[in-house]
């Protein structure tokens, strides 16, 4: 039997190249005992290497507890999470993953449910499509993708009951975006809900077609992990920073920069002096505490907590959340 708290041991059982950039991982219990539930638009942490914690949908039916099924992007220039899971792991390999936890879940609503996916961001919302139809409810699903080639799980999709409810859209950029964003979004219905997950500037251009749209603010769920605490462990010297948009948490032991830990994750601020004197490599602070050691800032925007320069910054808080 599972214990019934702490992480999970799991072997990966299927490795499938979705396309050039994406593969998805059906994971199974390394004891062979159901895993625990989750609800669609479930997320679960993943150990790919030490110090680095990646954070990935589920992308199967809540219904199967046999498995839990990622996708995952192999990010440009990654050398952390992306690629430990590209590269390393095999069909066998062992892995450490945490119990799924769910910022992102269906409401109840009476209404339409759109659910809205750019990219690698249709993974929940196919967890969210299995759900909707089990349930015998009225929603769709628009994939917004670069290509034909970049569309993941497609044969997944096709062979699904509900296929016919998820309409593809290939390459669009704005203004043509929009326009197709506004005929989807028109005249919102009573108790409608559309759920968005995707590439912040995708997310940015459906919520203001939204917006323009009249959908009340309360309709859009979006997924987000800023509020969490983090599941690294730092020690007496170190503090955890998590990059938001990434959902990636990093150790910034005592003898690095931030700027030094991005860079091994493979994650590329722009910078100059790298002595807090340009402002170069300015950041927003989503939550946690800096420790300004820069010369650059003025003494409101620092008291205000909300920009750092990571090149020599550091934090008070053992959490510092960063808008990247
Ligand atoms: S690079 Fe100049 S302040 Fe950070």
């Amino acid at each position: 039997m599972l214990d019934a708290v702490g992480d999970l041991d799991v072997v990966v059982r299927k490795i499938r190249v979705e396309t050039s950039e994406i593969r998805s991982f059906v994971l199974e219990s390394a004891s062979g005992d159901p895993l625990p539930a989750f609800e669609a638009g479930a997320h679960i942490d993943v150990y790919p290497l030490p110090g680095i914690c990646r954070q990935y949908s589920l992308v199967n039916d809540p219904a199967d507890k046999s498995r839990y099924v990622l996708g995952v992007k192999r990010e440009p220039n990654s050398r952390g999470g992306s690629t430990a899971m590209h590269g390393q792991l095999t069909e066998g390999s062992r892995l450490k993953i945490s119990r799924p936890r769910n910022n992102f879940a269906l409401r109840a609503n009476s209404g339409r449910s759109l659910l809205l996916a750019g990219g690698i961001g249709v993974t929940p919302l196919l967890s969210m499509a299995q759900a909707l139809a089990a349930k015998r409810a009225d929603f769709v699903l628009h994939y917004f993708v670069r290509s034909a080639q970049e569309l993941a799980f497609r044969d997944f999709i096709t062979r699904s009951a509900w296929a016919d409810r998820v309409f593809y859209h290939f390459g669009l950029v704005p203004p043509v975006l929009n326009d197709v964003l506004d005929e989807i979004l028109n005249a919102p219905g009573r108790d409608d809900v559309i759920y968005l997950c995707g590439p912040n500037p995708f997310m940015d251009v459906v919520r203001s077609s939204a917006e323009q749209a009249h959908w009340p603010a309360q309709s859009l769920v979006l997924e987000h992990f800023s509020a969490e605490p983090p599941k690294l462990t730092p020690g007496d010297s170190e503090f955890v920073v998590r990059l938001a948009k990434r959902g990636i948490e990093l150790l910034v032991p005592s003898g690095k920069t931030i700027i030094s830990v991005l860079r091994e994750a493979g994650v590329d601020i722009k910078t100059s002096c790298e002595q807090g004197v340009c402002g170069t490599c300015l950041t927003a602070v989503i939550d946690g505490e800096p420790e300004h050691n820069d010369v650059f800032l003025s003494d409101e925007e620092r008291e205000s907590g909300r920009l750092m320069t990571p090149c020599v910054s550091r934090a008070k808080s053992k959490l510092l959340v960063l808008d990247l």
